[in-house]
């Protein structure tokens, strides 16, 4: 095992607290015979004897068939992956990001040393998500994928709307309850959530979607109005990791807060709680859903793909990595056409409205719904929600409203999902 924290230490318990079953379905005895780690003072759950700080001598030990990552980040964790790929070991690992920037290398190196490379892990800890896509549903056409993937983003945004909270304040408590990271910026600014939606969209598509051409908003721009004015017009406020098939070439990914029907199974998926929504041409609608994260579900995931491995190793397989190419041909967020949110403070007087609808609707911005109300100052505050039209129309109306006269400020929007 290289990496003994959350998710080590939870893997590391499973394997004990489970052996007998774990080894019966695997066939052949598993032992963990060494554990790399930082700091060797640290006091751990595990036989002293066990640890080493020199994680290279893992990697090039040949007794050892099976390295387990779970150090994270890409430095040192990409390099002693391909080393234990090239001595011949299979791997299993946790790590989004280092999957996210090199899983197309890292799996056809595996593949080509007739191995395994799995990291169920890595995308909504212990919920089922990467062998599904890589297997059941493989023959589907994947038609959109939405995903709640993010535990922390959650947990914020459903304290707003549950108790009519602030962000910052739901940051501050989240922190010190130690849900949220004294440095929050991976999860609250979507970058956790662009790792993971990446990996699924590069297995359910075949070809390694580069983060670069992923869409990337998070969730700071939330304010509590947002959340109590979208909860009147019966959307809720979710991060979301999309992935929309735009053609039988081409798809767009995009990770942004996005205003979801009431009604929609993941307005409902509350908390710490992940759960990854999916159309295919084949299956039709399907969510899965638990919990993305945390010791004892993410070591789930991490012990499931052990044993996959172990099955493969005790059947004298030829490893089973699932390789998926390059040069996937994506989208920009420019011509997205989905309904916008937005919330504008204006002067309250008359002929307010007659501008902004002109500036709609000479950018082809049709409205569906509006909700206004005066505030003190001579303001009011008005929200609409369009009917699918294209970003750049909106973007374009947008700017135009907001150098209007009697328009106040350009208050908040949002892309809202289209529930046809
Ligand atoms: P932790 O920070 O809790 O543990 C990291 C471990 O790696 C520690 O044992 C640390 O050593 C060791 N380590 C870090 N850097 C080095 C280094 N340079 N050399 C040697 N050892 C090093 O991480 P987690 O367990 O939370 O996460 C592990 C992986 O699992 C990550 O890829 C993460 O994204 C992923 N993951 C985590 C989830 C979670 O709920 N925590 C959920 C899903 C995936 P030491 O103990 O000495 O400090
Ligand atoms: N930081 C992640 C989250 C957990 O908040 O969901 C690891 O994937």
């Amino acid at each position: 095992m290289l990496g003994f924290g959350t998710v080590g230490t939870g893997a590391f318990r499973m394997l004990h607290d489970n052996k007998k079953a774990i080894e019966d379905k695997i066939g052949l005895p598993v032992e963990v015979v060494r554990i790399g780690v930082k700091d060797l003072g640290k006091d751990r759950i595990a036989p002293s004897d066990l640890f080493t700080d020199d994680l290279w001598s893992i990697v090039d030990d040949p007794s050892i068939d099976v390295v387990v990552e779970l150090i994270g980040g890409t430095d040192p964790a990409c390099s002693l992956v391909e080393r234990a790929i090239q001595n011949g070991k299979h791997v299993v690992t946790a790590n989004k990001e280092m999957m996210a920037k090199f899983g197309s290398r890292l799996v056809q190196s595996a593949k080509d040393g007739k191995l395994d490379l799995h990291y169920e892990a890595a995308v909504g800890g212990g919920i089922p998500l990467i062998q599904p896509l890589k297997h059941q549903l493989a023959g589907n056409d994947v038609l959109q994928m939405m995903g709640i993937l993010n535990g922390t983003t959650n947990y914020i945004l459903t304290a707003m709307q549950q108790e009519g909270r602030g962000f910052e304040e739901v940051l501050k408590e989240a922190q010190a309850k130690g849900y949220a990271e004294a440095d929050p910026t991976n999860d609250v600014d979507g970058f956790d959530t662009m790792y993971k939606i990446s990996i699924l969209a590069s297995i359910a598509f075949g070809k390694q979607v580069p983060i670069e051409s992923v869409y990337r908003e998070g969730i700071r721009k939330v304010t509590k109005t947002d959340m109590a004015y979208a909860e009147i017009l019966g959307y809720r406020i979710k991060l979301l990791g999309i992935v929309d098939a735009v053609s039988s070439e081409s798809i767009r990914v995009r990770v942004h807060p996005t205003l979801i029907k009431k009604d929609h199974q993941l307005a409902h998926v509350n908390g710490v709680f992940n759960a990854l929504w999916l159309r295919g041409d084949f299956v039709g609608d399907l969510m899965f859903s638990g919990r993305g994260a945390g010791s004892d579900p993410t070591a789930s995931a991490v012990v499931g793909d052990l044993i996959d491995v172990g099955r493969n190793i005790s059947a004298n397989g030829q490893g089973s990595a699932i390789p998926y190419g390059t040069g996937m041909v994506t989208e920009p967020i420019d011509s997205l056409v989905s309904p916008f949110y937005l919330r504008l403070l204006v002067s309250d007087r008359p002929m307010v409205l007659s501008v902004i609808a002109t500036a709609f609707g000479e950018n082809r911005v049709s409205l569906a719904a509006m909700e206004m109300k005066a505030l003190d100052e001579g303001l009011g505050e008005i929200v609409f929600l369009t009917h699918p039209c294209r970003e750049s129309d909106f973007q374009t109306a947008l700017k135009q409203i907001g150098e209007q006269d009697v328009v106040d400020t350009v208050a908040n929007w949002f892309r809202v999902h289209d529930s046809k």
